[in-house]
């Protein structure tokens, strides 16, 4: 091809993708009911997507599990269209967080601090032929590995478009704080964490400790959380770079008023919506969701603890900041936050 003749393919593709993308808007009022991977029902074959599993069991009579799981899909669409403005086009860099299973037809949108480890583990079970069996047997680096699971962006826009349309797509979401006190603490108050230290910990300290030990300003490592909610709200971090996705905003992860999400997982439901999405997809037979036995989790009471001493004005612009997640997911304001 000539120089010329690849520049104009290049175009072509491009006005195509945004065309397959925007006919992906104009068919999310009606989920599509058919196989994953369109292939159709052979002959004697009945099995069902998860997708048709879900909206099929919605019109017969519902459990008080599903009955919540459509309550609170129907409640993110509300709260879209009540707090969004504009709807834009989906680009693949917003798909950069949708894990893939062809096989159950599945789409996993991954949140860092809500489970996600053992939601990537157990999607490598599923996805692996048979290389693993037991989800808590994978390392959890392993699970993070780019590559071991495959992600909707390396997709073709027309096969983006197909699993949009057709896999049963998740969520799981947790109350803001509290995910953001878990990462705090992850991320910051653990001596092994030297990455996040170096990356994050030397330059929040650089910024907003007004007269830095030597050592800390090399070594970022005793952070505390009035410091880093300063980072948070100071205009300069996100007009640098992207918030690291232990505390970006799930909104800005998943996209949830972009994607029509079937299922809102929430952490504080953990064990029994995993179950919900393992039935719906045909694999409660395959794999379990592991059980959590830590007494460490961060709750209310423990995010409670460390807002004392965050000001009310801190408070509010970080609520501000995090307002979407509220609103979207039903989470109400905590009530040791103090200002009006
Ligand atoms: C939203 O939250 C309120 C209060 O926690 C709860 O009573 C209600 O059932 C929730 N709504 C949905 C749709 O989940």
């Amino acid at each position: 091809m000539t120089k010329h003749k690849v520049g104009r393919f290049f175009l072509a593709t491009c006005v195509g993708s945004l065309f397959m993308v925007i006919l992906y808007f104009q068919n999310i009022t009606r989920p599509a009911v058919e196989q994953p991977g369109g292939k159709g029902i052979g002959p004697g074959k009945t099995r069902r997507s998860p997708l048709q599993t879900l909206y099929n069991e919605d019109q017969l009579d519902m459990s008080a599990v599903q009955a919540s799981l459509r309550g609170r899909r129907e409640l993110l669409e509300e709260a879209c269209l009540t707090h969004t403005r504009k709807r834009r086009v989906l680009t693949p860099d917003d798909l950069r967080h949708l894990i893939v299973d062809d096989k159950h037809g599945l789409l996993y949108c991954y949140v860092p601090k809500v489970a996600c480890t053992n939601w990537k583990r157990v999607l490598m079970v599923l996805t692996g032929d048979g290389r693993y069996r037991e989800p808590l047997a994978i390392p959890a680096n392993e699970a993070h590995v780019a590559g071991n699971l495959r992600t909707l962006s390396e997709y073709s826009t027309g096969e983006i478009n197909h699993r949009l349309r057709r896999y049963l797509k998740f969520l799981f979401v947790r109350e803001p704080f509290e995910r953001l006190v878990s990462a705090y603490r992850n991320k910051f108050t653990r001596s092994y964490n030297t990455a996040f230290h170096k990356r994050y910990g030397t330059k929040i300290i650089r910024r907003h400790r007004p007269h830095p030990e030597p050592e800390a300003l090399d070594q970022g490592n005793d952070v505390s959380f009035q410091e880093f909610v300063q980072y948070l709200v100071d205009p300069r971090t996100q007009r640098e770079e992207p918030f690291n996705e232990h505390w970006e905003r799930i909104h800005s992860l998943c996209h949830p008023c972009l994607i029509h999400y079937d299922v809102v997982g929430k952490y504080e439901t953990l064990e029994q919506d995993s179950r919900s999405v393992l039935r719906l997809a045909g694999a409660d037979g395959e794999v379990h969701f592991p059980t959590s036995g830590k007494s460490t989790r961060t709750n209310g009471n423990m995010a409670a603890q460390f807002f004392h001493n965050i000001s009310p004005f801190y408070q509010k612009k970080l609520y501000n900041l995090y307002r979407m997640d509220f609103l979207l997911f039903n989470y109400s304001n905590p009530e040791y936050l103090r200002f009006r």
